[in-house]
């Protein structure tokens, strides 16, 4: 690029359109008569104190200075196309319910009902539900755990190529990037293999934002030329939560289709706190992206250089990467394997809370995952370290034994979407066995799904359910907490 074309394309992202239009609106002091019913905060004393004036303000519905997201022509329009720009898309979407929306809209734009889409079984339940919604049919792949640390990490190529072969007219692939956890899988190879297969290239960027603005994070769903990716913008680069982006790449699916699949399922009342927040953090990873995001990878690596002095405590990172399916890390988030203290995840997140007012992102039953981001500093990370030194000095260490290994994956006898419109009843986990089962019974750890709605319960799956619980892992997705029941399809 010329001196005098970079020269452009900052001073096009030196600014927010929408952010901008929003704050002159407020200026003009508009009498409204238009909803929401609080008209700038004047109808809701206890609401406006709590939020303060410039909230209020802006907390407005959409009108010809401000724009449309439904059919945006205007301020939101310049402000998505800045957005693409910037994360090298052809089209960007504004999402005000989170990365879960961006998921569907990937889904069910690309998929037909009886397509075929090849997921990892540790897929995001967004996923499971696009599923349902798409009345796709899913390949879930073989996602590989970790042993030392009894977590589960990422898909291989191999394990993805065997189910193209195993079901070779799939439509899309599915792939996460990087997983909460912070592993990535050689996703330029995924997307070449998809490629050979005639399939589109879905990315779950939830936690992948950040990535964009450094070289040595794992590379990225645009970059690497995947068709479409769901953003978190809120979890890692600086917006209002809730707010996300929709990158579209794509010769296989239309940006009309994307537009209309958007508006089929979001609010007319989009947000405009959400949305200007988008547009702000756009402007400041165009302006400072690469310096702030060089500074949390510093951050990061500091941290876990210090941690892994405490004895007692691994925080894992590039290591893993060797002869694995993780092709690269996330070093921005801060994992630790905390067992060999003798005490759980769980455990050591309430500590951290309770003695020394530090609240980590994730607990697991080995694992705590601390977030490092733009807006932390040495300062707070050093008080994360001093308060893991003090717990860990107080522990007594232990070896850690893992959970057994999990059984096959359970054969899928109807599609998601059967499942969810089926006639159900709950019956005894005890009594399941041969059912099919409507309900996903989730564990952490390892993060992956024992068995998925429409799948058929074996006495395997059974006696695993009983070993998690055993081992107090924590277990999620059914009606019944405690897992004692579980609905399967039948009257
Ligand atoms: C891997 C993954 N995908 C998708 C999502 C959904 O993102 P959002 O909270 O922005 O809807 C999450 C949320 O935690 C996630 O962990």
């Amino acid at each position: 690029m010329s001196q005098n074309a970079k020269q452009t394309a900052a001073d096009r992202q030196n600014r927010a359109p929408l952010a901008e239009a929003l704050l002159q609106h407020i200026r003009e002091d508009v009498t409204p008569f238009h909803v929401p019913a609080h008209k700038h905060g004047k109808g809701t004393d206890e609401l406006t104190r709590y939020f303060g004036q410039q909230v209020m303000s802006m907390d407005i519905n959409s009108m010809s200075d401000v724009d449309d997201l439904a059919n945006p022509n205007a301020v939101i329009d310049e402000a998505q196309r800045l957005t693409a720009e910037l994360f090298g898309a052809q089209y960007a979407h504004f999402l005000i319910n989170g990365t879960t929306s961006g998921i569907h809209a990937m889904m069910i734009s690309r998929l037909r009902p009886g397509d075929r889409i090849i997921l990892p079984r540790n897929a995001h339940k967004s996923a499971f539900s696009g599923l349902v919604a798409s009345g796709a049919v899913p390949v879930y792949a073989r996602v590989e755990d970790n042993t030392d640390f009894g977590i589960a990490t990422t898909v291989s190529v191999d394990s993805i190529s065997s189910c193209f072969e195993r079901a070779p007219q799939t439509a899309a692939l599915f792939i996460i990037n990087p997983t909460y956890y912070g592993f990535a899988s050689d996703l330029q190879r995924l997307i070449a293999l998809a490629r050979e297969w005639d399939a589109s290239v879905l990315v779950d960027e939830a936690h992948g934002g950040h990535m964009y603005f450094h070289d040595e994070l794992p590379v990225t769903a645009m970059q690497s030329g995947a068709d479409m990716s769901a953003v978190s913008m809120h979890k890692t680069c600086g917006s209002l939560t809730q707010s996300s982006l929709l990158l579209l790449n794509s010769k296989a699916i239309s940006n009309e289709k994307v537009i209309n699949t958007l508006n089929m399922f979001r609010s007319t009342s989009a947000s405009y706190l959400l949305m200007a927040s988008l547009d702000l953090a756009r402007k400041q990873l165009a302006m400072e992206g690469r310096e702030r995001i060089k500074a949390v990878v510093e951050l990061a690596r500091y941290a876990r250089e210090k941690i892994n002095q405490i004895e007692g405590l691994h925080a894992f990172g590039q290591e893993l990467t060797s002869n694995s399916a993780i092709h690269s890390f996330d070093e921005t988030k801060l994992s630790i394997f905390v067992r060999k203290l003798g005490a759980t995840g769980f455990e050591i997140e309430r500590r951290l809370r309770q003695e020394y007012n530090i609240q980590v992102e994730l607990a697991d039953l080995n694992v705590i995952m601390a977030m490092i981001t733009i807006g932390d500093t040495q300062a707070d990370v050093d008080r994360l370290i001093a308060a893991l030194e003090k717990i860990a000095s107080r522990s007594r260490k232990q070896n850690f034994t893992r959970v057994s290994q999990m059984p096959d994956m359970p054969d899928l006898i109807v599609i998601p979407r059967d499942a969810f419109y089926s006639h159900q009843k709950s019956v005894a986990l005890e009594d399941s066995v041969n059912e099919i089962s409507g309900e996903m019974v989730m564990s952490y750890p390892p993060g992956i799904p024992v068995i998925c709605p429409g799948e058929r319960i074996t006495r395997d799956i059974i006696d695993y359910i009983n070993i998690l619980k055993e081992h107090n892992c924590h277990l999620q997705g059914t009606a019944d907490p405690f897992v004692n029941n579980i609905r399967v399809l039948g009257f």
